[in-house]
């Protein structure tokens, strides 16, 4: 029996509670969740136990792993003590906003030799893995794109700390790991651009859009644009299109509504490939944190880990020093 912790009592972390209940050979031992209002609605959502820092979590229920579900900007002191307690660890991407954040994460996985899988739940999407598996039919790759959007829902509406991430933080994570995964190449440069004023104008001072173009040691490229801006009218809360071009053929999908478009002033289009399908919750997310639990269970193989975190995190800092800068950046990593 493995038993699991979980830091952050939001949108994800209860995601996550409610995908292990069913889980065979995981008790999710309880949550952890600074605010009083969040912790009483996942006590009564979830009926598990809710502490108010991850330290008492930690000292109260001496999990074997936990879940760090924090928003992305909180996520260092925690993933560092808890694999600083011995304990395994899935963290939600980002990793971190910064380069010495991820540093430290990363730095303290490797001392205490704990396990680790990164949230890149794509990795978990049916479609994503067919083209993972048809890749080797396309030949070496040669260019690369990927957009993934979001309504303004999301930055407005959704999540509470919208002004302290962007688009880059928040959705490119996604398909940077999406890219490299497809594609394998080693990423060497970014160079990016972008625009503010929409969100901004309602009181969140962040980028609408970013657009990233990403340079590998092989001379192929890939370029991801994210923008939190799509109008929020009848068209579902998620973009998400991508393709490989390679020598010998292409992989494309357009998962923007999942075949599935509902547009009515009463209902906004839903992923069909989430939430809850007779008795069981489905999704990649849901898959992901229950392969992290059976991977623990039986010491197979988790996904992906520290070092895929840590480069991303690379690679939206240097989205971000791009952006600022106007300049293309060249990865310290390369
Ligand atoms: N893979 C995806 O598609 C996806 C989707 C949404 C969010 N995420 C990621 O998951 C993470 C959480 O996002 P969310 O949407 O659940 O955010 P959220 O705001 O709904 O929930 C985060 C919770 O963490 C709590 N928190 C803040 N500091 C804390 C601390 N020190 N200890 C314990 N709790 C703390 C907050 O009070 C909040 O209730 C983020 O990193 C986000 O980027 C991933």
């Amino acid at each position: 029996m493995v038993t699991i912790g979980i830091v952050g009592a939001g949108l994800r972390g209860r995601l996550f509670a409610e995908a292990l209940a069913s889980q065979p050979d995981v008790t999710v031992v309880g949550l952890a969740e600074p605010s009083p209002k969040v912790a009483e609605g996942a006590r009564s959502a979830t009926g598990l136990p809710v502490t108010s820092s991850h330290r008492e979590l930690l000292e109260t229920f001496d999990p074997d792993a936990v879940i760090v579900a924090t928003p992305d900007f909180a996520h260092r002191e925690i993933a560092v003590d808890v694999a600083e307690a011995g304990k395994h660890l899935l963290i939600e991407k980002p990793v971190a906003t910064n380069l010495d954040d991820a540093h430290a994460i990363a730095s303290a996985v490797r001392r205490s030799g704990v396990r680790c899988l990164v949230g890149f739940e794509n990795r978990w999407n049916p479609h994503v893995v067919q083209a993972k598996a048809a890749m080797d039919s396309v030949g070496d790759p040669i260019t690369a794109s990927a957009t993934l959007s979001n309504s303004l829902f999301v930055p407005t509406t959704m999540l509470s700390w919208a002004a302290q991430s962007s688009p880059a933080w928040f959705l490119m994570p996604h398909t940077v790991d999406l890219i490299l995964w497809l594609t394998g190449r080693r990423p060497v440069s970014v160079s990016a651009m972008g625009s503010r004023g929409v969100l901004a104008k309602r009181g969140i001072d962040t980028w609408d859009v970013v657009h990233a173009l990403v340079g590998f040691e092989d001379g192929s490229t890939a370029t991801l644009s994210s923008a939190w801006t799509l109008p929020d009218a009848g068209d579902g809360i998620v973009d998400f299109r991508f393709q490989v071009v390679g020598t010998e053929g292409s992989v494309t999908a357009d998962l923007s509504h999942q075949g599935l478009t509902v547009v009515s002033d009463k209902y906004r289009s839903a992923w069909p490939v989430a939430g809850r399908i007779g008795r069981s919750q489905v999704g990649p997310a849901v898959w992901m944190v229950q392969d992290f639990a059976a991977g623990l269970a039986d010491g197979g193989e988790l996904g992906p880990g520290i070092d895929d975190g840590v480069l991303v995190t690379e690679i939206i800092c240097a989205v971000e020093e791009s952006l600022s800068t106007g300049q293309t950046v060249r990865l310290a990593s390369a």
